[in-house]
């Protein structure tokens, strides 16, 4: 070890089951919580001359944790909301540790659109450019203006316009070219002051009346988010297991011939197919097996009833993927981020 001494908010050996919503255990090597930016240079400093690797959580909502991490695992808790209006704008500064369903309410409650389609989405603010989070026709890309990093290098503080951030169907440079680069430390939306509400995406607009409010937009998403999706106070889970497929015309007319009532949207020129469609149509919807299951109500999130570690998830999940390819064709890809070692099933 260097002579950086290592500072005194950072602890080791910590379980990381509080901070990830599928409540799986497993052990960080070296542990802590940021709350000012200061702690977040310092705990930087100390793993770069110590050759320690760094994993920064947020809520741990997008998050399928497979073993110990020999890393220091910082949990972002920088609070902040920050407002500045022009004519027609309200720009919203977030620190990242804020919830990101604490932003949405804020936004409502001041009437400021764009965003009210996102509610009850877990995790943090910082979290949701990561994968470009998305929901009833609408994604946090839409409204983003721009990502303040924090640069694991340099220690450099930047803001990063959303152009240039990559961003795609629950993809962005987070994700890849820039996962071990940057550290996300808030986030600037561009939120509109005139009520222009998006309500178009299948079953949304059902007893909402033809020019709803951004409220009553808000309170829809968050009944029918209610009914289809588990409690995670109640149910370990990470939203939705698996991203929904892009295919090609050619694979989807082929999919279509064998199962007419294959639920598919056009999309960029090629086809997403419904993956919770397919594995309830497989006949996966409620399946438990040794403590994870699919759920009952929604095919496409895969849950933890009763289990401390991974593996049996994994195993559930290698099981459908098979299925799926062997029925539909379609490789399904997972949505989570995977962290830890991976066990052998
Ligand atoms: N469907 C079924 N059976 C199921 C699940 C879905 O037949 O068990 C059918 C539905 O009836 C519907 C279609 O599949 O016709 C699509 O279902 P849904 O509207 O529930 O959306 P999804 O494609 O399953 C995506 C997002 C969700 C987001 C919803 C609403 C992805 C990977 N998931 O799910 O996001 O809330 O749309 O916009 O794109 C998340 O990412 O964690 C998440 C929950």
């Amino acid at each position: 070890m260097s002579q950086i001494v290592k500072p005194d908010f950072i602890q080791e050996y910590v379980s990381l089951k509080p901070h990830n919503s599928f409540r799986f255990d497993a052990t960080a090597r070296f542990y802590g919580q940021i709350t000012h930016l200061y702690q977040l240079d310092l705990a930087v400093k100390w793993a770069n001359a110590n050759r320690v690797s760094i994993c920064m959580l947020g809520e741990g909502s997008n998050l399928l944790l497979t073993g110990d991490l020999d890393a220091l695992v910082l949990i972002n808790n920088l609070k902040g909301i920050a407002l500045s209006r022009s004519e027609n704008f309200a720009e919203l500064t977030v620190s990242a540790g804020e919830s990101w369903h604490q932003v949405v309410t804020y936004a409502v409650d001041n009437s400021f659109a764009g965003i009210e389609n996102l509610a009850l989405i877990p995790g943090s603010a910082g979290a949701a450019p990561v994968q470009n989070i998305g929901a009833y026709g609408v994604e946090v890309k839409d409204t983003l203006a721009r990502v303040q990093v924090f640069d694991r290098s340099s220690g450099e503080l930047l803001w990063i316009d959303a152009k240039e951030c990559g961003f795609a169907y629950r993809d962005s440079h987070f994700k890849g070219i820039w996962a071990d680069k940057y550290f996300i430390t808030a986030i600037c939306l561009k939120l509109n002051l005139d009520c222009q509400v998006k309500v178009s995406y299948g079953g949304l607009a059902e007893g909402l009346p033809s020019q709803p409010s951004i409220k009553q937009v808000f309170d829809r998403v968050c009944e029918v988010r209610t009914a289809k999706l588990p409690d995670l106070k109640m149910i370990g889970n990470a939203g939705s297991f698996f991203k929904n497929p892009i295919v090609t015309n050619d694979e989807y007319q082929k999919i279509h011939q064998s199962y007419p009532d294959l639920v598919a949207f056009a999309f960029e020129g090629r086809w997403k197919l419904a993956a919770g469609w397919m594995i309830d149509k497989a006949g996966w919807k409620g399946v438990s097996q040794d403590g994870v299951g699919v759920y009952e109500k929604q095919a496409l999130c895969l849950v933890n009833h009763s289990t401390d570690r991974a593996d049996s998830l994994l195993k559930l999940e290698q099981d459908i993927k098979l299925d799926i390819k062997q029925k539909f064709g379609v490789v399904l890809e997972r949505e989570p981020v995977q962290l830890g070692k991976v066990p052998l099933i």
